[in-house]
Formats: structure tokens, C-alpha cells, sequence
């Protein structure tokens, strides 16, 4: 968690509007960091935050807020103190989204909150709402900045398409200028997809290495042993494709693959990562085939559990023919990365879970030590993102013994030691919002670069009667060996780095 003896921008006094503050998200992520934030001074003690809730009394309300913290964040609940300070800022407005009445008792609260005019308004519903709650907003003047800020955050998707996305932008930009506009990713406010940045632009050993002539090719992936769990409504329209690549896996390649920007501020660094997407070759549709590999789980053993088949899950239909893993060999063309394959995959129901960023070096362009029988091994670079984060180097040393054989040797250092100082991702992205900060947020021609870039894909896939299967805790895709073939080391399995 962030704490307030680290040199960190206090945030103005501002009133933090939820939109659907009765929502899973809310729950588990929002209420627990505002939580956090609030105790150690990140959040201003003269700031409130304002639920807007639907169909509950505040008691009924109130409620479901300390079971949810009971779930999550336990010892706020038992800590008296805590608790009734946390109850103290928390001001609820009744209200359906679809009712323009909501708008105006939310004008008229903020009124009441005299003197505190900045405002945060959060958008934790579903995505079909954004336009209607930004129009609301609109028409009662709570965009308007003339006395105090007024920044409007929203969730992923962003969109389910470039069509859809351009109209969401078009919508949301009818009323807020761009810089008001916070589009979340949540995986840019993890510590560790920072820490990449950091360990690229602050250490001067890295920028040599980091390009076409030392990299064969880079990996960047999200593994997961889950399966769909409770999400397959949503999953079902969206897909792996859409769920992950479209949207984190893109943005952390744009951090990978971008030039160092001037500054490290908000536009600086979004113009590189434009850069990149712009130098993103187009897949064609004849070269779908071999760029691309889609697949989904059949049941089969996790933790010496049978799991189920994709299809049987809840909410699935039984001839879906959903990808619940996908893979995008995509190339940069561009000075530094041409001809470098960047390797985006994920996929649910795999046999281990990991989120890493894995930058696989060239071949020695000869073995010295070639009359013995080990060959070196291309050395790799691998950023553990999740579960937990670090940075493991992967070199080749000379085994101990008479002879100059050479066996692998792992350097490995951990993000941080003790858990605690891992600040949370939704904790670092509120704390941006709350001081204007827009580095770690995506940029609308980013979002509408990165949907144009995968739609021949999203076309290619979507009238399909039949998918590859793979059982459920293995890795047993034949396609993404041929995917990965030509890439030094294949297909990158996370593994644990002992
Ligand atoms: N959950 C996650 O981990 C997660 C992760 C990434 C992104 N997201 C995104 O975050 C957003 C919220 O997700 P969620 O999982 O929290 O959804 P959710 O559990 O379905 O919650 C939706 C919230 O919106 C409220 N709402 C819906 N229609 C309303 C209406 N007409 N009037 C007033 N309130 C209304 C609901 O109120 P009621 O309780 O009254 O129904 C509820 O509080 C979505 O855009 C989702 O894509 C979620």
C-alpha cells in the first residue's frame, strides 16, 4: 500500500462521485483503496464520497458497504476508530442512472458540500452507461471546471470494436475535454509494469541491448489457471482477444517497444506509445492464419481437481465457440524493432499462472566452448509482472568442474520483499486521477489505434462454428509451437524462478 511518509503529491480536497457503488468493482477494489488512501492522507480529509445507489435505503446501504469490507479489507471493519471515519465520509444519493432527477440530487448534495468544488466522478458500471451518466452530468453543469476540476473516470471496455469505440470517444468528448477523461487500465498502475520503465530508462546498460540487433523477440503474455468464473456473460460477446490483448497486453507492448519520451509526463509519454501503435504492421486477412492462434478449454485436471469444459461453464452456450486463449504475433515497423516478433498470448484454465513481459536475446553468434556438449542458451530478460513481481536475468555460467560445460543461471530480484509495500494498482490509479496525472491512462486515439489494429482479427474470428480445444491445465497447444517456431527458446512457459 502507498504510505504518506513516501514524498507523494497530496491530493486536493475533492468530493468522489461512484457510480455504481453497489457493484462488484466497488466492492472488491474502489471502497478497499479509497479505505487505505483515506488512513494514511492520500485522499484529503475534507473530501467525501458520494454513492450513488439505486433501489436501497442509506441503512440497507450502508450494509452491504461493511459486509463488503468485512470480505476485503477486514481489519478497517474491527478497527472502531477507522471505521467510523471511513462512515463519516460517506454521503449517499439515491438514484436510477436513467433518471435525469439523479443528476440534479447530485448537483444539489455537492452544493451542500460547500467550499470542497473539485470532483472525481467514477463510473464503476457497465459500459453502456457511460454516454447517459456523462450527458446527466452535462446537463446539471457538473463538468464544467469554472470552480474546481471535474475529471470523469471510466472502466474497460472501451468499446467492442473501432466503430463503437470512435462513438464512446465522440460521446464522452461531447462534454469532457480529453484531459478530464481517465481511462483506467488497471494493469498500468501496477507497481511492477512501472518498474519496467524504470529499469529501461534508469539504468544506461538496458537502452544498448534493447533493440533489433541483441533481441530475438519478445513475449508478452498473461497466464491464467482460472477459468471464465463468474464473468461469462461478459466473456462470451468479448473473448480473450478483446479481454486482454486489445487492452493490457497492447498498452504494455507500447511501453516495451516506445522510444524514450522528453518528459515523463502525461502527453510525452502517450505520444511515444502512439508512435508505436501507428508503426504496428497490419495483419492481413490472408495472413491471419499464421499470425494469430485461437483456442478454448476442454475440462481436465488443476490441482488434482477436474475442472469443466468452457462450454459447460454457467452462462455459456453449449456450441460457443468463444477463444478463451489467443495468441498475436504482431511486428513493429519501425528503425529499432524491425523484423523483432512481439509475441502477445493469453489464455484461462493453463497449467500455471503468471503475467510476465519476456525480452529473449540473440544466439551467441558462436560457441566458443562448442567441443563440450552444452550449448549456451539465448540469455533472457523476463519482468514478472503477477503474481508476484520482480526481474529475473537469465545467463549462462561455466558449470563447476574440470571442464568450461555451462549450465543456466538465474538472477533473480524480487519487486519488493515485503508485500506491503506494493502499493495497489487501483490505490496508485485514484491517487493519479485525484492529482491530474494521466501517464498511466490510455489516451482515446491510443484506444481507437489499438481496436483498429486488431479488427481484421476481431473479423476473422467472429462468424466461426468451431475453435481448437485444449485441456484444461496443460499447455497443450500445438498451434503456438508453430506460432513461436522460428523464436529463439519457442513458446516462453512461465515458470517458477527459483
Ligand atoms: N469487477 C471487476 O473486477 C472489473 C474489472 C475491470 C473492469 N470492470 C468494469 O467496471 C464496471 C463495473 O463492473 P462491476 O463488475 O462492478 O459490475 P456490477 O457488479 O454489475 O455492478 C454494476 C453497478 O452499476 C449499478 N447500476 C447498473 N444499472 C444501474 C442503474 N440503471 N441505475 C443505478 N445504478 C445502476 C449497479 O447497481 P445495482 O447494485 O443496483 O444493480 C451496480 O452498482 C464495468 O464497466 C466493468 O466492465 C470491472
Amino acid at each position: 500500500m502507498l504510505t504518506a511518509d513516501q514524498e507523494i503529491e497530496t491530493a486536493e480536497p475533492t468530493n468522489i462521485v461512484i457510480f455504481g457503488v453497489t457493484g462488484d468493482l466497488s466492492k472488491r477494489k474502489l471502497m478497499p483503496a479509497l479505505v487505505r488512501m483515506l488512513c494514511c492522507g492520500l485522499v484529503h480529509d475534507d473530501s467525501k464520497i458520494i454513492g450513488i445507489v439505486n433501489n436501497r435505503t442509506e441503512e440497507v446501504w450502508l450494509k452491504l458497504v461493511r459486509e463488503g469490507m468485512q470480505e476485503f479489507l477486514p481489519e478497517v471493519v474491527e478497527d472502531e476508530n477507522r471505521w467510523k471515519k471511513f462512515l463519516s465520509r460517506l454521503i449517499m444519493v439515491p438514484g436510477d442512472l436513467g433518471d435525469e432527477t439523479t443528476y440534479q440530487r447530485l448537483a444539489e448534495a455537492l452544493v451542500m458540500l460547500d467550499g470542497k468544488k473539485n470532483a472525481m466522478f467514477y463510473c464503476a458500471i457497465p459500459p453502456d452507461w457511460y454516454g447517459k451518466v456523462t450527458q446527466g452530468l452535462h446537463k446539471v453543469g457538473l463538468a464544467n471546471e469554472d470552480e474546481g476540476y471535474r475529471r470523469l473516470v471510466i472502466e474497460k471496455p472501451f468499446g467492442h470494436n473501432l466503430a463503437s469505440a470512435r462513438a464512446l470517444n465522440k460521446e464522452l468528448q461531447s462534454v469532457f475535454k480529453e484531459d478530464q477523461i481517465y481511462r483506467i487500465d488497471h494493469y498500468l498502475g501496477k507497481e511492477s509494469v512501472q518498474n519496467l520503465l524504470v529499469y529501461r530508462f534508469a539504468n544506461s546498460i538496458m537502452e544498448p541491448l534493447w533493440n533489433r540487433n541483441y533481441v530475438d523477440h519478445i513475449q508478452i503474455s498473461t497466464a491464467e489457471t482460472l477459468g471464465v468464473e463468474y464473468r461469462a456473460k461478459y466473456y462470451e460477446k468479448s473473448g480473450a482477444l478483446r479481454d486482454m490483448i486489445q487492452s493490457h497486453l497492447m498498452q504494455m507492448m507500447t511501453l516495451v517497444a516506445m522510444e524514450p519520451p522528453v518528459e515523463f509526463t502525461a502527453d510525452a509519454v502517450r505520444d511515444e506509445k502512439m508512435k508505436v501503435l501507428r508503426a504496428i504492421r497490419c495483419i492481413k486477412p490472408e495472413q491471419i492464419k499464421i499470425q494469430t492462434v485461437s483456442a478454448q478449454y476442454a475440462s481436465g485436471t488443476l490441482n488434482s481437481e477436474n475442472v469443466p469444459a468452457y462450454v459447460t461453464e454457467e452462462n455459456v452456450s453449449p456450441d460457443s465457440a468463444t477463444e478463451t486463449f489467443a495468441a498475436v504475433r504482431f511486428y513493429i515497423d519501425n528503425w529499432r524493432w524491425q523484423g523483432v516478433p512481439f509475441i502477445l498470448w493469453t489464455g484461462k484454465r493453463l497449467k500455471s499462472k503468471a503475467a510476465e513481459v519476456m525480452i529473449r536475446f540473440r544466439k551467441p553468434p558462436f560457441n566458443l566452448f562448442d567441443s563440450h556438449a552444452s550449448v549456451p542458451a539465448a540469455n533472457a530478460l523476463i519482468f514478472r509482472l503477477q503474481p508476484e513481481g520482480g526481474v529475473v536475468l537469465r545467463l549462462n555460467a561455466k558449470k563447476p568442474g574440470l571442464t568450461t560445460d555451462n549450465e543456466e543461471m538465474v538472477m533473480r530480484a524480487p519487486y519488493a520483499d515485503d508485500a506491503e509495500e506494493v502499493a495497489d494498482a487501483y490505490e496508485i490509479l485514484m491517487h493519479d486521477v485525484l492529482i491530474g496525472d494521466g501517464t498511466l491512462f490510455s489516451r482515446a486515439d491510443e484506444v481507437e489505434a489499438s481496436w483498429e489494429i486488431v479488427e481484421p482479427i476481431l473479423d476473422a474470428w467472429e462468424n466461426r462454428v468451431s475453435i481448437e480445444r485444449y485441456r484444461a491445465g496443460t499447455w497443450d497447444i500445438p498451434a503456438m509451437d508453430e506460432l513461436t517456431k522460428d523464436c529463439v527458446g519457442g513458446w516462453h512457459k512461465p515458470t517458477i524462478h527459483k
